[in-house]
């Protein structure tokens, strides 16, 4: 099996030198980049557009994973693949066509994630599951970073295993929120093979160390 995939999210980078961050996790061993955009409507808070996705592109040859927490994603699908996004994942519970949506992601060569909230059932994925490439597994309910794991979610990602594995395709299965060096292995043992972590790694003050850390308790 490939080494599990670890997503900085940038939501708990020091913005003031976000370059820095970025080549410094970079450097560190970041796989991808996980990127928090949130509207104010659909989660309580308001964070960053595509104008930041453009120009984090321009200085980083890795991934850019762009997480919406928006009203209407569909409405700003394009504007995010303009911007360079690599993967665009939207919540089921915020998009009436999904469909339509994942296959806008695709045709445009991005690849299409879905993502569901901690209590959203994983039957509402029963139809869409053949169509996306990734799925995100909301291990807190989504608008801040710094919240706790949901312990009750350890069986929701075991759970998606089995229906990933089952659909015989290859899709990602990343966990999102309060993943730490703590609790790592037993999201990792359940089935995930990309961890985003925001507070764990960017505010961990040696970035190289924190990788190392995770690498060797996923051993
Ligand atoms: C929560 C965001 C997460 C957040 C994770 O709404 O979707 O990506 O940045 O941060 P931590 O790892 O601190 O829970
Ligand atoms: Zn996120």
């Amino acid at each position: 099996m490939n080494r599990v995939k670890i997503a900085p999210s940038i939501l708990s980078c020091n913005f003031l030198i976000l370059e820095k961050e970025i080549k410094t996790a970079e450097e560190a061993g970041a796989d991808l980049f996980h990127i928090d955009v949130m509207d104010g409507h659909f989660v309580p808070n308001i964070t960053i557009g595509p104008m930041f996705v453009e120009a984090i592109k321009k200085i980083t040859s890795k991934p850019l994973d762009c997480h919406l927490m928006i009203s209407n994603p569909a409405g700003f699908v394009n504007d995010f693949i303009n911007a360079g996004a690599d993967i665009i994942t939207i919540h089921i519970e915020a998009d009436t066509h999904i469909f339509r949506t994942v296959d806008v992601i695709k045709q445009a060569g991005v690849k299409a994630g879905v993502t569901l909230n901690p209590s959203t059932p994983l039957c509402s994925l029963e139809h869409i599951i053949d169509n996306i490439d990734l799925l995100l597994i909301m291990t807190v309910n989504p608008g801040f970073g710094g919240q706790s794991y949901i312990s009750s979610m350890d069986k929701k990602i075991r759970d998606a295993r089995q229906m990933i594995d089952a659909t015989g395709r290859t899709i990602d299965l990343e966990v999102d929120g309060g993943i730490k060096a703590t609790n790592v292995k037993r999201v990792v043992d359940a089935g995930a093979d990309i961890v985003v972590m925001g507070t764990e790694f960017f505010h961990s003050g040696d970035y190289k160390k924190k990788v190392a850390e995770i690498i060797k308790i996923l051993k």
